[in-house]
Parts: structure tokens; C-alpha cells; sequence
């Protein structure tokens, strides 16, 4: 589904990712996991047109898509939830749903998704005419998370969706994840919570400063020694 191939991004002078390659297959969860300053966002931001290589490419469904607007990104059925959710404070949370549905396609069958998010976040229903910022961080992150839904898209890219949450409400967002997958929906997902995500995902990709460190199947990340020295603390 989504093809990356020695990608190279610059800030500037400064290069922020080197020679990254990495594939997503139709319906899997992929994770991405790294130490801050390891590239991820940046990675992400790429992927969904806010950055452009210098050099390498990015495809999805077989077109080249490096290079393209964000919006023509989104129109192809690629959603980014952005670090921290970054959701409208000043709209109530309905009218930050009805945002992410701004695509040709999206915004016919709006009311349609609007309910489907509402029977994944019951509380945004709840909250349906308060403005965003009276929500607490969590009900933000969820109205960030059910947003990024409202286009419809096939791969939703997720950049650390349990940020500053609960233990509870972490355990909310790996459910969440788990039966979106199960939707059909493909998932790029960037998080900190290493032993979790290896759990839930298919395959992961390890970055350090800005270059594939390992990739492979979480299973086998799970036991190998590298990765629970670096990340599981064992
Ligand atoms: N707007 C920017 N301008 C210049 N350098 C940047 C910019 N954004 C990020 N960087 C640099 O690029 C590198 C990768 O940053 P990035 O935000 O992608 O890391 P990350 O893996 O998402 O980290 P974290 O886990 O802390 O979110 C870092 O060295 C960072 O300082
Ligand atoms: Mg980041």
C-alpha cells in the first residue's frame, strides 16, 4: 500500500532522515519506534506532503505521491493525527470533525462517519456542541484521533496517539487501534510505548538518528536483544 524508498529530508542544511526505506502492506499495523530526535515525526510529516524529500520516493496504491499538496495527500485516502492532536480549540467538537471531512469525498457521507466516530468515542457524542478547549487532554487526543477519521481514509498515519495519557486511556487508544485494523483500515503508528505497541502491531521499524536501525516482525522484536536492551529496559 504504502511504498518508501532512500528517502532523504532536510531541514535546511540539516538532514533529518537518511536513506529510509520502508513498506506498509493493505491491513497491517506498523509501528514506529525510536528515541525523541530519531526522525518520526519528521518521517510522518513527509509521508503526508507537510515535508518534501530531497531525494528518494514515496508511493501509495502505486502513485508517486512525494511531491504532492498535503490536501491531494489526504484526498487519496491518507489521514495524519498529528503529535499533541493539534485539534481546533476555538470549534466546538462537532465542527472539528466536520474539518477532517473536507475532501470531495469525505463530505458527502459526513453524518454517516460522524456517528460512526461517536460509537468509537461515545464521549465526543457527549461533548458534540462543547468548544474543544474546555475538553480535557485525553478527550482532545480522542477528537484529534476520531478527526483523522472523518476522511475516510485507507491509511491512517498516527504520530504518538497516547501522549500524556492514563494508563487507562492508553489502553483505550491500543483498543481503538486494534478495531480500526479491523475495519480495514491500514495504520502507521508512531509511539513511545514500546512493549505495547511490539504487542499490537504487525511489524516495526526502528529509527535512530534519522536511519533504519532494525525492521521486522514484532514477534521477533519482541524477544531480540537489541531491542530489549534499547527499549523494553531488560
Ligand atoms: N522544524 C524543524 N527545524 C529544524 N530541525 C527540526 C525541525 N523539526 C525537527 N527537527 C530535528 O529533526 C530531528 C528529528 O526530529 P523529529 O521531530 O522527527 O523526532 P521524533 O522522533 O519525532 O522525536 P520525538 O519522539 O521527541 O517526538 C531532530 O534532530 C530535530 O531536532
Ligand atoms: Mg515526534
Amino acid at each position: 500500500m504504502l511504498d518508501i524508498n532512500h528517502l532523504d529530508t532536510f531541514y535546511g542544511k540539516a538532514q533529518a532522515l537518511w536513506n529510509i526505506s520502508l513498506s506498509v502492506d493493505k491491513g497491517e499495523i506498523v509501528a514506529l519506534v525510536g528515541s525523541n530526535g530519531a526522525g518520526k515525526t519528521t518521517l510522518l510529516n513527509t509521508i503526508c506532503g507537510l515535508l518534501h524529500p530531497a531525494s528518494g520516493s514515496i508511493s501509495f496504491l502505486g502513485e508517486r505521491i512525494d511531491g504532492l499538496t498535503p490536501h491531494a495527500i489526504v484526498e487519496l485516502g491518507i489521514s495524519h493525527v498529528p503529535e499533541g492532536g493539534r485539534v481546533f480549540t476555538s470549534m466546538t467538537v462537532r465542527e472539528n470533525l466536520e474539518m477532517g471531512a473536507y475532501t470531495y469525498h469525505a463530505w458527502k457521507r459526513k453524518d454517516e462517519t460522524i456517528k460512526q466516530v461517536y460509537q468509537v468515542f461515545p464521549v465526543l457524542k457527549e461533548r458534540e456542541r462543547q468548544l474543544a478547549r474546555t475538553l480535557s487532554g485525553g478527550e482532545q487526543q480522542m477528537l484529534a484521533v476520531g478527526r483523522g477519521l472523518m476522511s475516510r481514509p485507507k491509511l491512517c498515519l498516527f504520530d504518538e496517539p497516547s501522549y500524556g495519557l492514563s494508563p487507562i486511556l492508553v489502553a483505550e487508544v491500543f483498543r481503538v487501534i486494534k478495531s480500526l485494523r479491523e475495519q480495514g483500515i491500514t495504520i502507521l503508528l508512531v509511539e513511545q510505548n514500546v512493549r505495547q505497541t511490539l504487542e499490537v502491531a504487525d511489524r516495526a521499524c526502528v529509527l535512530e538518528n534519522g536511519r533504519v536501525e532494525v525492521e521486522g516482525a514484532c514477534d521477533r522484536l519482541l524477544t531480540s536483544d537489541y531491542v530489549r536492551k534499547a527499549y523494553l529496559g531488560l
